[in-house]
């Protein structure tokens, strides 16, 4: 999609639709909504009447312009009561605008960035904008053949900013496009299906974005996970006849001697349970199961393009999940990286096996902060549904950080209780702990079992096994892989400096 910023009024530009936002409720029309109406002498608020519509999120209109102005579409959309006003709306309006022109047959409009006067600075207007129109016109198509829908494209955006603000616009714009970019890149690599995302593949996947770009990757294979000793991870792969990888991923945008940040992603590029089988009903969504692995990979592509001035490592354990005659068998013990011995006793929870091998792999970097996100546990989809996130942390620093990015990019994550006396729950008969804790608080177990293997340093863990995949579809939220934690994590690197430091100890 091609896109520029015009300095007109959206009275005045000639596009096959022109797109404004109106608040639900308000008595005058504000911003670019005015110089509409003004067109339409003062009749734009009776015609979206006509149409039922007022101003709700997510609500759309699309009027005829009948001449009163160049554009032959006048397209509005909901922004919801002022007092309210979250730039989603903005995400949410511009998506779902964008996506009923297209099946009109439409490819190319005009879109205000002035809804009037709120708190979100014009920049935040236009990246909230492009992102709606990035996420929301994407689609995963690679294996539709023919001619359906006659696939149509959409190929270009106009937006109308003044003079004044062209210039912070249109730098707002490159940023968000390449913060889209970067989301897109998961969805594709969440939604490509395992036989064609095997961890090679996605080592591959790591590779081809690292090109061009300054970022250095290294794939570890099999032997070298074996020296290294990686056997809670290799116990995961041995089902499997595709080999695993470590992928690293290293960008130095900070100092030579400042501690990095270190993600971590699940990257489980198929997870059929291994022995412990899932039952069939729902298991090809289990394609997905690296979605926490695709989401660092996207956010490091994202910190490297927005030349962030910090220091960044993502680590991806990528291996199939899958029962064989070499498998793991529940019952097996295992030692892990760190020297600690795990009793499996569900080989459906491979998720924290290979996480506790790339959290300590991760303390290596001496990291400034750890943050791991992974579909980890169906308990986590049970506790706060498909939408958000659990969110734990041993770093109440590093949690705030979290939580206020969550805010900003409307990606929500819910604080659980890392509540230390369920860890009695993992304790095994025969091996240091045991890698399931029972059905109740299943997520809080998983996060404990991750935090013995963070070490000292500042953690944090997101269980996106509910909003990674979509089953449903919101307005700039496709069915499938959503890219869901890489606007965050990158809101999150972006604001690293200005933020607070995560000590916990006494003020100065
Ligand atoms: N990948 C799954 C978790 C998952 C479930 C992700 C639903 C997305 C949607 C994970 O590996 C898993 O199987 N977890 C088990 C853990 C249990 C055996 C302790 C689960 O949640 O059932
Ligand atoms: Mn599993
Ligand atoms: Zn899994």
């Amino acid at each position: 999609m091609d896109w520029m910023v015009k300095t007109q009024a959206p009275e005045k530009v000639k596009a096959p639709a022109v797109l404004v936002a109106v608040f639900e409720g308000a008595a005058a029309l504000e911003g670019d909504a005015a110089g509409i109406d003004a067109a339409l002498e003062g009749t734009l608020k009776e015609r979206l009447a006509g149409e039922g519509f007022k101003g709700k999120p997510r609500e759309v209109a699309l009027l005829d312009s009948r001449g009163t102005v160049p554009s032959p579409r006048i397209a509005v959309f909901g922004l919801g009561k002022k007092k309210e006003f979250h730039t989603d709306r903005v995400r949410e309006g511009v998506a779902k605008t964008l996506r009923l022109l297209r099946d009109r047959g439409v490819a190319s409009a005009a879109v205000s960035l002035d809804v009037g006067a709120v708190s979100a600075s014009p920049g935040e207007i236009a990246e909230a904008t492009m992102e709606g129109a990035f996420l929301g016109l994407y689609r995963f198509d690679r294996f539709k053949t023919g001619d359906e829908e006659a696939r149509k494209e959409w190929t270009r955006l106009v937006f109308l900013g003044t003079r004044k603000e062209k210039t912070k616009i249109e730098e707002a714009l490159k940023r968000a496009e390449a913060v889209s970019k970067a989301v897109l890149f998961a969805r594709d690599l969440v939604c490509t299906p395992a036989n064609g995302m095997y961890p090679k593949d996605l080592a591959a996947a790591a590779t081809d974005m690292a090109e061009g770009r300054p970022l250095k990757v290294t794939a570890l294979d099999e032997k070298a996970l074996e020296e290294l000793g990686m056997n809670a991870f290799l116990s995961v792969a041995r089902g499997s006849d595709q080999p695993p990888r470590l992928i690293v991923v290293e960008y130095r945008g900070g100092g030579a001697k400042e501690k990095p940040v270190v993600l971590v992603g699940k990257g489980i590029t198929f997870d059929s349970g291994g022995i412990s089988l899932k039952p069939a009903d729902r298991m090809h969504e289990m394609k997905g199961d690296m979605a926490g692995g695709a989401a660092v990979l996207a956010a490091i592509r994202a910190a490297a393009d927005l030349g962030l001035p910090l220091n960044l490592v993502a680590v991806v354990p990528a291996t199939e999940n899958l029962p064989g005659g070499r498998a793991t068998r529940p019952g097996d013990v295992v030692k892990s990286l760190s020297g600690k011995t795990i009793e499996i006793i569900n080989t459906d929870a491979e998720g924290r096996l290979l996480l506790a091998d790339a959290l300590t792999y991760a303390g290596k970097f001496e990291p400034a902060a750890l943050i791991d996100t992974a579909t980890l546990t169906g308990a986590c989809v049970v506790a706060l549904g498909p939408d958000v996130a659990g969110l734990f942390a041993n770093d109440r620093g590093l949690a705030e950080k979290i939580l206020k990015a969550s805010e900003k990019t409307a990606e929500t994550v819910w604080e659980l209780p890392l509540h230390k006396s369920y860890g009695e729950r993992l304790k095994s008969d025969v091996a240091d702990m045991k890698n399931t804790g029972g059905r109740e608080g299943g997520a809080i177990t998983a996060a404990l079992f991750l935090e013995r293997f963070a070490g000292n340093f500042p953690w944090a863990h997101l269980d996106i096994a509910g909003p990674a995949f979509s089953t449903k579809g919101r307005p700039y939220v496709p069915k499938g892989g959503t890219g869901f934690a890489v606007r965050l994590l990158v809101e999150v690197l972006r604001s690293w400096k200005a933020a607070p430091k995560t000590s916990s100890g006494p003020k100065a």
